[in-house]
Parts: structure tokens; sequence; C-alpha cells
């Protein structure tokens, strides 16, 4: 497969933005692109819809609510505070979001507001207004909270004074440690759980050589586990990533980590699986194996930030701007991409003990809301990577979730 890697990079080069570090998810380390399911059509289409496509049943609109459905967290990833397309405005955006947020989902992530930057601007300054509020809307909703991310290298998230921070390996220790515990004691008691750190490996199964391994060595993960424990003994904790398969070398390096800490007793209490995937990768079989191997170590399993896009820009045999991708969600696509959530969330309950289930969460509320548009797709056209359509009707993906988080066929 084609590593993910150098496109995403090119990516958050060309629009100096926010990146998730390759958090597309778009392949593993080998050397040929996942491709789309042989079951997904790819259409070559100059036109561009903006249409999207409700479901069928009507029991998604008006009855269904997935979250009574299971007693495992059901999560979704919002905007927050001043951000575009905040869940507190009081427009259109706002008032759905809030709508599809209460009837369906019974936790929370802060899709960027509770990242290092926003909570630690300055070295002496912490702020805590936006996500605060964020938590108060929560509560007020018998919403739990899964924080994310106490430690995470993506570039922007990384704030400046960090970035200048002077001083060697054991004032850098204290420095983190003063982030870590200041965050998680104030969030004691009101979140459930956290990413602590997030995305540490390369595709290869080494260390990122992020600004914190460069000046702490791998030591600045165990430790910021350590501190979040300390501060928030309550919260579970999470080591969180993207593309973590069966076999691949990060994964295994993942799984080394994991084992370590255990023979070591560094706390940890789970492994989160961004799965940032696609329509035919990866296999079911894999994703299954994967979460396997974490609950073989007595370890929770948590489904941190699902996407399911239809295109896959990695596939470069099927995919190719502007001449040769899908242009248009149609209903039989709405219905593979209805089946591709059912096998995950079915996956997920099949193999994930009901004691080791961390929560299922997806990346966003709606499709026109969804990272990959801006970040994977380099802004060119439209997706539909969500349970919501573009007119914030629920899709056919949403009672595929429904069906697979209660073991049903998926069809
Ligand atoms: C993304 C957000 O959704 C975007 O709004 C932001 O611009 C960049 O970060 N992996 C992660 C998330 O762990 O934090 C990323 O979220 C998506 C990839």
């Amino acid at each position: 497969m084609l590593s993910m890697k150098h496109p995403v990079s090119i990516i958050c080069f060309m629009v100096l933005t926010a990146c998730g570090g390759g958090s597309s998810g778009g392949g593993a380390s080998s050397t040929t692109p996942p491709v789309s399911s042989s079951s997904v059509s790819t259409v070559s289409s100059s036109s561009s819809s903006s249409s999207s496509l409700s479901s069928s049943s009507s029991s998604s609109g008006s009855d269904l609510s997935l979250k009574a459905l299971v007693d495992f967290p059901v999560g979704v990833a919002v905007n927050a505070g001043n951000e575009t397309n905040s869940i507190f405005l009081e427009n259109t955006a706002g008032i759905a979001q809030r709508a599809i947020i209460e009837q369906h989902f019974d936790q929370i992530t802060a899709g960027n507001i509770m990242k290092m930057s926003y909570l630690h601007p300055d070295i002496d300054t912490f702020a805590w207004t936006q996500a605060d509020a964020l938590l108060d809307y929560a509560a007020e909703q018998n919403i739990s909270v899964h924080g994310h991310a106490l430690v995470w290298h993506s570039d922007y998230q990384v704030p400046n004074w960090m970035k200048n921070f002077p001083g060697d390996k054991a004032a850098w220790s204290d420095m983190m440690k003063t982030h870590v515990q200041t965050i998680a004691a104030h969030f004691s008691g009101r979140v459930e759980s956290w990413d602590v750190v997030n995305e540490a490996f390369e595709e290869n199964g080494s260390y990122r050589n992020s600004l914190f391994f460069q000046k702490m060595g791998s030591d600045y993960i165990e430790e910021a586990f350590i501190n979040a424990r300390a501060a928030d003994p309550s919260a579970d904790l999470y080591y969180n990533d993207y593309n973590l398969s069966p076999g691949d070398a990060k994964f295994l390096a993942t799984l080394d980590m994991v084992d370590d800490f255990q023979e070591r007793d560094i706390p940890i209490d789970g492994v989160g699986f961004q799965m940032h995937v696609y329509m035919g990768w990866p296999s079911i079989s894999a994703i299954k194996a994967s979460f396997q191997a974490v609950v073989d170590r007595g370890l929770k399993v948590k489904i941190t930030e699902l996407d399911i896009p239809i295109n896959n820009p990695f596939d470069t045999t099927n995919y190719s701007f502007p001449n040769n991708y899908i242009s248009e969600l149609t209903p039989a696509l709405a219905q593979q991409q209805k089946v591709r959530y059912c096998e995950i969330a079915k996956a997920y309950v099949d193999v994930v003990p009901a004691e080791l289930r961390g929560g299922f969460t997806v990346w966003g509320v709606w499709d026109e809301d969804t990272w990959l548009i801006n970040q994977i797709f380099d802004g060119k056209h439209i997706e539909w990577p969500l349970l919501f359509g573009h007119d914030f009707q629920p899709k056919p993906a949403l009672d595929g979730v429904a069906a697979g988080l209660t073991g049903q066929a998926c069809s």
C-alpha cells in the first residue's frame, strides 16, 4: 500500500493548517494504496452534487436513538466554542446539530477545543471557558465527555511557547507534568476518559520524531500517562492512533508499548482506534484482529474517530481529481456505506466483550462538517463520510450503525 504519510504531509504543507499528522488512515506501511471495495464503483464525472441522501427508513428520522440501543458510549465529535459550525450557534447548523446530538449520542468529544493549544495557549495561561461551556452542555444533557488530547505532536496543536521552551530533559519533564496535570485536574470528575497521547508512532513502528520525542525520548509517553492518572484517577486513559492494523509495524510497536506499560505498571486503560477508514480498507477481518489483540491484553477498545468517505484518495487506480472521482452519493453507494458502517459496528460488538467497550464515536455530526473535505481531499470536492447528510437528514449509514451495534445482519 502507498504510504499515506507523504500525501498528507503535502496537504498539511499546502494548506498550512491543522493536520492529523497523516491521520487520513489512507493506508498502512506497505506499498500499494488501500483500494475501494470491489463493490464500490467509481464514476468519472465533472458534475458536482451537493445533495445528500436521506435514509429510506422513516425510523431513522423520528424514532431511532443510537444511544438507546447499547449500554456503552455512542459518541460524536463536535465543534464548539468559537469554531465555525459550533453546536452552540443559534442558526440552522447549531440547532440541527444539537437536535441530532441529543437524540442519538451520549458522549461527545471536542473536535478541537480541548487540544493543547486551545487549553494551554501560554506557559502560564490555561483557557477553560470554551471547554467548560461544552462540558456544562454535556452535563445538562446527561452526555459524557471523552477528552482529546493531552499530548499530540500536530504542528498547529503544539503551542508556540512550547515549541520555544528551553531547557533540558528534566525541565521538559516538569513542564509537561504541569501541562498534563493542570488540564487533567481541571476536568477531573467531568470527563469519562482521555486520549492521553495521540499518534506517537510512525508507520514503520519507530517513535514519531515529534518535539516531545526530541526533547524527552519515549519517556514523554509514559510520563503523560502517569501524570494523567495522578491528576484524575477516575478517568480511563487511552493511547490513540490511526492505521492500527494487525501485522503492521505501527500496531506491533503500539502493542509492544502497551505490554511494556502493563509489565511496569504504567497506567493505561485502553487503546483508541481512530478509524479514519475507507469503504474497502481495511478488511473487517483485519479490524477484528486488531480489536482482539487489545482485548487479549485486558484493555478497553474505543473507536474514537470513525468516518467512512465514499472516495479514497489513496486509491490511485480509481481516484484522481478532477477526472475520476465519485461526485454523487447515489442510492447504491449510500447502501454500500450503510453495510460498511454496519459491519464495523458489528465487528466491535462481536469482538469486544461488554466490560471492555470504551465506546463507538464518529468524527463529526453531519457530512458538511467533515475534516476530510479540507484536509484529505484538499477542499476539491464534496464528501459524505458521516451518518447525517449535508441537509442534516439521517442517511442509510445511521441505520447501518444501529443494526451493527445490535448485532443484526448487515444488508
Ligand atoms: C482534526 C479536526 O477534526 C479538524 O477540525 C482540525 O482542523 C484538525 O484535526 N486525528 C485526530 C483529530 O486525532 O484530532 C483530528 O481532528 C483528525 C485526525
